[in-house]
């Protein structure tokens, strides 16, 4: 075929053929699916490929090899232009609720693992790509698959169930036969089940029924081997397909950029304001696609893809030995933790080298393998060495503009040479490195002299480095231990980083620079004594830090409660129904308000935010933006008819007038014809400042004496008099971390003006009778012309309960001004930014005890990072404060809280609101009480425990505790028995068995390996219920009976993943009599239940289940009349005809005290959920990783509605409470700019981090006699604070670790513990030589609010 230049992008989507005429070359696949093809299955989450919720697969055919590929691929990063004559499926493509739904759909949706389905679709996706791989895949298939999907709502355990029922030899599941692995754990007690869904109900999966690939993209090579160019007006996309044409454009065009994976550029675009006006597509150049095998190693044409790569390596390393193929395995393990499988499979090589990154995790191994590459220009090709010349600066290489890379030559190695690679990043999996490293040693044959050496890092300079004194002093020297010493010194010197350097953690960089050195010391030694050459071996009490991280499968049993057998089977309270909306989301029919279909005229808002964290406003000026083509209106404070104090806010306003008090804060909000208009008019948008000085952290706030006016203070016995009592007096300082939402969906609303002056909006709230309230506010309206309809929302945690009005009511103004509909989605980059956090905490305290541990008297003070305005942080102090104590009687308490002042957005809610805070703190002066009094931690928990009939230190009486010591007996049991460890250690082939004893001298005997350390902890949480906010304390329900005998239920919560529908379908179930499938909820909406309170607190299942029930109750007793006979369509006609009413409102309002502070909070909770839960950890002394190795949850949940929801509770608060504790670290610049602004920076949990023995039970018979519904109890946020066992688990590691370093005694660790933390809390010789830049002598990279 002649090669031709084509205008026209033609591919594929779900088997269609989509023509292009207009193709623009700035548009990503995703905006293409969404906006011009209307399939919203695909989910935008973070547009940087960090979150998977984009996830589609896209298949090639490839024309000389005849072979067809599938592969997945980040839809917000693809191009679109990329796309020509490839075959895309979403999925919609792969099974519908109308047709049939995909086994992949069903298994997730039947296994639990949809909770608030955003990311759902995506995670779909990337299963689904590697069923079409491979049909039966390996465990190890399915989770490296999903290492690019981020879930904040599960725990991620469901998701992996549901999917590995597809694995090799998956389990039966328990369904039978004598070996299997589920066997005894049934039955543990009478009516305790262990499964939550049944595999044998699964639809097989037959890859025979897949979809086939277009043949019209197979039958000519025309999408090949054609020239392409697409161009809009600012910008062109050339894909050429020779090489000649290539160099040609390159000569033509030298600052023109060479996109493949878009990975990388795609970032620098969207997020780093990089403009790029030429686009050269190599991926059909054949020289670049090539990969040739060499007697001297691998030769990789520079556009093949990092997955490719990783593959050619594993077959070159099964098919060679292993001593000449130790550079290809470093390569593999390191893309082990190269970002997620999406992007692995579209990055290509090239595009890693050539981007420089200082971080680059590929480069330290080039640089170390001392590889070859070859470059070319239109006029000359030449071979470069990748040595300390080949990066010449910040992200720059040695290449000329005109220059290419064409080819990588990876090397194969010598018998006696030795090659490792390292990588510390905050989180294991899909990461970028804090500091990598590569390091190469060969020795003179046979001997342990050290003739060649190559060390490389990177994350200690602006670009990737050579070791170089280090390297030339150790050539010619033997390999013995002597030389650590003075290699700490040489790296340091060859590694200089200043206190201010950029990316912070300077101490702990230094730290890792020589501790992975150590670590390739060790290796090596270790191979010269196993390949016969030295004696000298590395010793038994450090070999443990040796070997590479290997992934394990999860093992996990789930134990609840079953509905008595007597039950009717039409009730379907208490049995473990799926989420109502499941398979909605699995199938990506799932609605959520920015896929809702544009209406006429519709236009889109964007915010102009500060970017000063305090400072008076000059100006303003809008007038570029304005002359933008498609801009409508720049709309600020002046626009806002009604008041522009939005009245719950404490004063904060929607549109900053004069003053700005953060960086995030809004000014004004551009509306235009669409996205890309507006986000391109804010940028113009001219703001001019008179800077103040800000305040960041809360110990600048408590320096400079700025709070908020809500001081609390509150005391019971005399302190004075515990403390004299007391046989010691410990004093500590804690610090735990604020911690972002990171719900999957960004907030978003969408207002639209209605004839008579209203407002109707669809929004991602969690409350929408407040959003109701602050539009009416701002519109100057009354509340009945504004109606606020929710149908679902991608995750809430408590932002879209504190912070989401603000984003409605600016849309609100905005649509009342230009009278045409106005939506708003916000980036995930100005959601974190602007959205507020949990607040940081500082505490600093002082607690009496006796030499038995026993608790005398506590004194505490607690300062909260409120942020620039107080909006809901005097409940989050009020509830710290109420929650210091836990589980334990404290005789004598005396508390101050304080909310410092400072330049960030305020803080919110989020899920438990002060309590971790608070628990946290209290779990560590209890493990402080435990070493200074010389007994363990479990002791010193129970002996303080409370008793029932004490009194809590707001004197709340006591009562029903016998079941929060029986979830810590439970736990207990079920973690230590070595019978069921045995049995679990089965499952996962190996036994992992510990000689964890109870007392600390036990755990030390068991636990002798110098470098790595296991721990364990045991917490207990006791979790007050209620919202002390007595008008908070009431909901409202509608039910509708329509006359062929289907109901329809509205309430005033908000479902957000927690599976309240679900439950209130379950309870107009029970009541009613009738099955699931008669009910359904359509929609929250204030014009159908007003007054709703915020969807939030853990209560929404029992005000609003009250409320329902309350309504039903209603309408069973209009129908009794109606009951003799017949079913209930029969009774429901038969009112119908007799006239009688079918609809009924429901009210309730919990029976609770007025709350005061100031007289004595006493008797406020109804109840207490209880629970408690052991972690065991694994920590790398030298690194600071840590892997949780098992953890068990007993929770008492009374008698629970849905134990397949409630699980799915637990879990996922388990995990969202593990990243607080231990990943999600927040850092502000110094000037008050959020660093940690997307999944890039700020990481949650993955599903690599699930812990690998996972139990989680419910207590049987253990039903609520103060139960407000049913006989259950709320489940939301406590189990959220069983993470904190992972956290002392950490501590109980480190302190061992600090034993062999000799350091006895109490140490600070703050919250979160992060590898950082970890590392510099293992103090050692590496560490002493690295001791911090004194405090105010250099201006920080990072503060930590
Ligand atoms: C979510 C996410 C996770 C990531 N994780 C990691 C990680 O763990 N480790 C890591 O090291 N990196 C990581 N990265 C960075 C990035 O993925 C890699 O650098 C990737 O290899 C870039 O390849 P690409 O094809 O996408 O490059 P592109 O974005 O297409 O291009 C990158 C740059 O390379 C240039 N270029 C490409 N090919 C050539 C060539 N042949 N000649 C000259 N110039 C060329 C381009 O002009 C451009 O400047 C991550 C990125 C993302 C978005
Ligand atoms: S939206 Fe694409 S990875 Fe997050
Ligand atoms: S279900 Fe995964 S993010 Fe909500």
């Amino acid at each position: 075929m002649a090669n031709t230049t084509s205008d026209e992008l033609i591919f594929f989507v779900n088997g269609k053929k989509v023509t292009e005429s207009n193709a623009d070359p700035e548009m990503t696949l995703l905006r293409y699916l969404r906006t011009n093809l209307r399939l919203t299955g695909t989910k935008l989450g973070c547009a940087e490929g960090g979150c998977g919720a984009c996830t589609v697969m896209v298949s090639k055919y490839d024309y000389i090899s005849k072979e067809i590929s599938h592969f997945s691929v980040n839809a917000c990063l693809a191009p679109v232009c990329a796309m020509h004559g490839l075959a895309v499926t979403t999925v919609e493509g792969i099974g519908s609720m109308k047709t049939k739904l995909h086994p992949v759909q069903e298994r997730l949706a039947k296994a639990h693992g949809s909770q608030c389905g955003f990311c759902t679709p995506g995670i779909v996706m990337s299963m689904y790509t590697t069923l079409r791989n491979s049909p039966i895949p390996s465990y190890e298939d399915v989770v490296t698959s999903l290492e690019g999907n981020l879930c904040r709502c599960t725990g991620y355990r469901p998701i992996l169930e549901g999917f590995r029922t597809f694995t090799k030899g998956y389990c039966c599941g328990g369904n039978g036969g004598s070996e299997c692995c589920r066997n005894g754990l049934n039955g543990c007690e009478e009516g305790v089940a262990t499964q939550l869904f049944k595999p044998s109900e699964f639809l097989p999966y037959d890859p025979t029924q897949e979809p086939i690939f277009p043949p019209e993209l197979m039958n000519t090579d025309k999408y090949h081997s054609n020239t392409l160019q697409f161009s809009n007006d600012r910008v062109k996309w050339i894909r050429p397909t020779t090489l000649a044409r290539l160099l040609d454009l390159k000569n033509l065009y030298p600052h023109a950029r060479l996109v493949n994976g878009n990975t990388e550029i795609g970032v620098e675009v969207k997020f780093k304001d990089q403009f790029y006006p030429v686009y050269l597509a190599p991926s059909n150049v054949p020289e670049l696609t090539k990969v040739e095998v060499t007697d001297e190693g691998v030769t990789f044409g520079a556009a093949v893809s990092l997955s490719t790569v990783e593959n050619v390596l594993k077959e070159q390393i099964e098919r060679v030995s292993e001593s000449k193929t130790r550079i290809f395995a470093a390569v593999v393990e390191m893309l082990r933790w190269f970002a997620g499988r999406q992007i692995r499979n579209t990055a290509v090589i090239g595009g890693n080298i050539m981007t420089a990154s200082p971080i680059s995790d590929l480069n330290p191994i080039f640089l170390s393998a001392g590889c070859k590459v070859t470059v070319a220009s239109a006029s000359r090709t030449r071979q470069l060495v990748m040595d300390k010349h080949f990066f010449t600066g910040y992200r720059k290489t040695i290449l000329e503009d005109d220059e290419i890379l064409l080819y990588l030559h990876l090397p194969l190695t010598r018998e006696n040479e030795y090659f490792h690679c390292y990588k510390q990043s905050p989180r294991r999996e899909d990461d970028i490195a804090i500091v990598n490293a590569a390091m190469r040693v060969v020795f003179e044959s046979g001997t342990d002299i050290v003739s060649e050496l190559a060390i490389s890092y990177g994350g200690m300079a602006p670009t990737t480095v050579m070791a170089e004194k280090t390297i030339n002093s150790l050539i010619g020297r033997r390999w013995r231990t002597i030389l650590i010493d003075e290699v700490c010194k040489l790296l340091d010197e060859d590694l200089p980083l200043s206190a201010s350097a950029p990316g912070g953690m300077v101490e702990y960089r230094k730290t890792l620079s020589v501790s992975l050195f150590f670590k390739f010391y060790l290796s090596v030694l270790e191979e010269l004594n196993a390949d016969g050459i030295i004696e000298e071996a590395v010793p038994s009490s450090f070999k443990s830090c040796l070997p590479v991280f290997c992934k394990s499968m999860i093992s996990s049993t789930q134990m609840y409660q079953e509905v008595s057998p007597g039950q009717p089977i039409d009730d379907a309270v208490g049995r473990p129904i799926v989420h109502t909306s499941a398979f909605q989301q699995t199938t990506g029919e799932a609605v959520y308000v920015d896929d809702m279909t544009p209406l006429q005229g519709e236009l889109y808002m964007v915010p102009v935010l500060s970017k000063k964290a305090h400072a008076y406003i000059r100006s303003v000026d809008a007038k570029d933006a304005l002359a933008v083509k498609g801009v409508h209106a720049f709309v600020s404070h002046s626009d806002v008819p009604g008041n522009n104090i939005i009245n719950h806010t404490g004063g904060f306003e929607l549109f900053a007038s004069e003053k700005v008090m953060c960086v995030g804060q809004a000014i004004g909000v551009i509306v235009a014809d669409s996205y890309e208009i507006a986000q391109k008019a804010v940028k113009l948008v001219s703001v001019n400042y008179d800077e103040l000085e800000p305040v960041i952290t809360i110990q600048d706030a408590i320096a400079k004496e700025q709070f908020h006016e809500l001081q609390r203070k509150i005391e019971r016995g005399c302190v004075q008099e515990g403390f004299e009592d007391s046989d010691h007096i410990i004093e500590g300082e804690m610090k735990v971390g604020g911690q972002e939402h990171f719900y999957l969906e960004t907030q978003v609303t969408r207002a639209i003006p209605t004839e008579d002056n209203g407002i109707e909006l669809d929004s991602s709230t969690q409350q929408p009778s407040i959003v109701q309230e602050d539009i009416a506010t701002a519109l100057n309206i009354p509340k009945h012309k504004i109606t606020v309809r929710v149908k679902r929302i991608g995750g809430g945690f408590g932002c879209k309960e504190s912070s989401s009005f603000r984003l409605s009511a600016m849309a609100a103004v905005a649509a009342h001004r230009l009278g045409i509909p106005v939506r708003c989605m916000l980036d995930r980059d100005i959601d974190m930014s602007s959205t507020g956090t949990r607040h940081p905490l500082l505490v600093k305290y002082k607690v009496g005890c006796s030499n038995n541990g026993r608790i005398k008297a506590l004194d505490i003070k607690m300062y909260l990072n409120v942020g620039c305005f107080n909006i809901v942080s005097v409940f989050v102090l009020e509830r710290a404060m109420l929650c210091l104590d836990n589980s334990y009687n404290i005789p004598c308490v005396r508390a101050r809280g304080y909310g410092c002042r400072t330049n960030i957005p305020a803080g919110t809610a989020f899920r438990a609101v002060g309590t971790p805070l608070a628990f946290v703190v209290t779990e560590t002066w209890i493990t402080d009480i435990a070493i200074v009094c010389g007994i363990s931690q479990e002791k010193v928990r129970e002996i303080n425990m409370y008793q029932d009939g004490d009194v809590t230190h707001y004197n709340h009486p006591v009562t029903l505790n016998h079941s929060l010591q029986k979830c810590g007996r439970n736990v207990w049991k079920i973690a230590i028995s070595e019978v069921v460890r045995k049995r679990l250690a089965s499952l996962i082939g190996s036994i992992i068995f510990l000689n964890y004893g109870t007392t600390n001298e036990q755990r030390t005997a068991g636990n002798n390996n110098r470098w790595k350390k296991r721990g364990i902890a045991i917490c207990p949480v006791r979790y007050p219920v209620g919202i002390a906010a007595r008008h908070m304390n009431q909901a409202g329900a509608l039910v509708h009976v329509y006359a062929d005998g289907s109901v329809l239920i509205s309430h005033g919560g908000v479902e957000m993943g927690q599976g309240l529908h679900t439950k209130m379908i379950q309870v107009a179930s029970s009541i009613l009599k009738i099955p699931t499938s008669k009910i359904f909820i359509n929609h929250t909406d204030t014009s159908k239940v007003p007054n709703s309170q915020p969807t939030a607190g853990s209560l929404s299942s029992e005000l609003n289940g009250n409320a329902v029930r309350d309504a039903c109750e209603n309408i069973l007793q209009r129908l009794e009349p109606f009951m003799n006979k017949g079913s209930w369509e029969d009774w429901v006609k038969a009112a119908y005809f007799d006239r009688t009413c079918l609809s009924s409102t429901g009210f309730y309002r919990t029976p609770v005290k007025k709350f005061s502070w100031d007289d004595d909070p006493g008797a406020i909770y109804k109840y207490f959920t209880v629970g408690a839960a052991c972690s065991e950890v694994e920590i790398d002394c030298l690194t600071g990783d840590h892997r949780v190795l098992r953890t068990d949850i007993v929770m008492d949940l009374g008698e629970s509605l849905n134990p397949a929801i409630d699980i799915g509770q637990i879990e996922g608060a388990f995990m969202q409470g593990y990243g607080l504790f231990t990943m999600e670290d927040l850092r502000r610049s110094a000037n008050g700019v959020l660093l940690t602004r997307g999944p890039g920076m700020y990481k949650i949990p993955s599903f690599g981090d699930v812990p690998s023995i996972f139990n989680v039970s419910i207590l049987s018979n253990c039903p609520n006699e103060n139960a407000l519904l049913f006989s259950s109890k709320a489940v939301g946020e406590p189990p959220l604070l069983l993470a904190m066992s992972v956290f002392f688990a950490i501590k109980d590691a480190i302190a061992s670790a600090r034993r062999d370093a000799g350091l006895n005694g109490i140490f600070r660790l703050d919250s979160p513990a992060t590898a950082e933390a970890i590392r510099m809390a293992c103090q050692d010789d590496f560490t002493e030589q690295f001791p911090p830049a004194e405090p105010g002598s250099f201006v920080p990279w990072f503060v930590r609010p």
